[in-house]
């Protein structure tokens, strides 16, 4: 007897799949850029946002688990429809094909995948654990970021990243309406904008957080702060739950 068609095992649904985990995605990068704005407001913003964060008890780590489950069934999909796709052709084009409308973003989509999850685990070792960082404060998100991005090395694998993100964000973004069943050629250049405009303004607001460190617009602070939702203190003379 035939086996059950499921959303795994049919392409249509890997794509349905890769569309909701892209959208879950895609939705949190927005969030978490607006949040990361809160640079240019200061150390204070930065700590409460963070402390707020963590306030509603549970929702955080819902968030990380939506997250985490977004990001394997994300590649789980890719990964399985790059795979189905080589099956289903073993010998290659011969000239590159050009006739997709975000074409050379839509070629690279498994290397700036594969980038961009590279950046995602780096970063949360960066920022989140502190691995290898001498002064890290997770009472204080502003100066991990302002000093990690005095590093100009570090400056320039985030924007590099950030760059290669924008490449992911915009075909992702246009070919999210296709698995939706927008794929009517009129609608081409609707779909184009929007996606190079919501992936631009991301790329933009991430890009000039590291920018702005390095032009010396944005310096490290002398502040302390000591919330319990962060975890640790720094060393004496610190008033608790300020
Ligand atoms: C210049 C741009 C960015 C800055 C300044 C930044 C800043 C931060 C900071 C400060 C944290 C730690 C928050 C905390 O522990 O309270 C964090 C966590 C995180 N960031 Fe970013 N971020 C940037 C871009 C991105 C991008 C583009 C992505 C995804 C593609 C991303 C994904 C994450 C994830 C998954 C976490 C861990 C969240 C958690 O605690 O579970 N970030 N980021």
């Amino acid at each position: 007897m035939d086996r059950a068609l499921t959303l795994r095992s049919t392409t249509v649904g890997t794509k349905a799949i890769m569309a909701v985990t892209g959208a879950v995605l895609f939705g949190f990068v927005v969030v978490h850029m607006l949040g990361n704005l809160q640079l240019w407001l200061g150390a204070q913003a930065m700590h409460d946002y963070a402390v707020s964060l963590r306030k509603i008890h549970g929702v955080l780590w819902i968030a990380r688990a939506v997250l985490l489950a977004s990001v394997l069934g994300h590649a789980w999909s890719a990964f399985t429809l790059v795979r189905r796709n080589a099956a289903a052709r073993p010998v290659p084009y011969k000239h590159a094909r050009r006739d997709q409308a975000t074409n050379y973003a839509a070629r690279t989509m498994p290397i700036t995948g594969v980038v961009v999850a590279l950046y995602i685990a780096y970063h949360i070792m960066h920022l989140t654990l502190g691995v290898g960082v001498a002064a890290h404060d997770p009472q204080n998100p502003y100066n991990n970021v302002v000093n990690g991005f005095s590093n100009p090395l570090i400056a320039v694998v985030y924007i590099v990243a950030n760059v290669l993100l924008s490449a992911h964000l915009f075909h992702g973004g246009y070919a999210w309406f296709n698995s939706l069943g927008l794929s009517n050629p009129r609608y081409a250049g609707m779909k184009r904008a929007f996606a190079m405009g919501l992936a631009g303004l991301i790329t933009l607001g991430n890009v000039a957080l590291p920018v702005s460190v390095l032009a010396g617009a944005v310096k490290p602070t002398t502040e302390t702060f000591c919330s319990p939702e962060l975890g640790p203190c720094a060393g004496p003379g610190v008033e608790p739950g300020r």
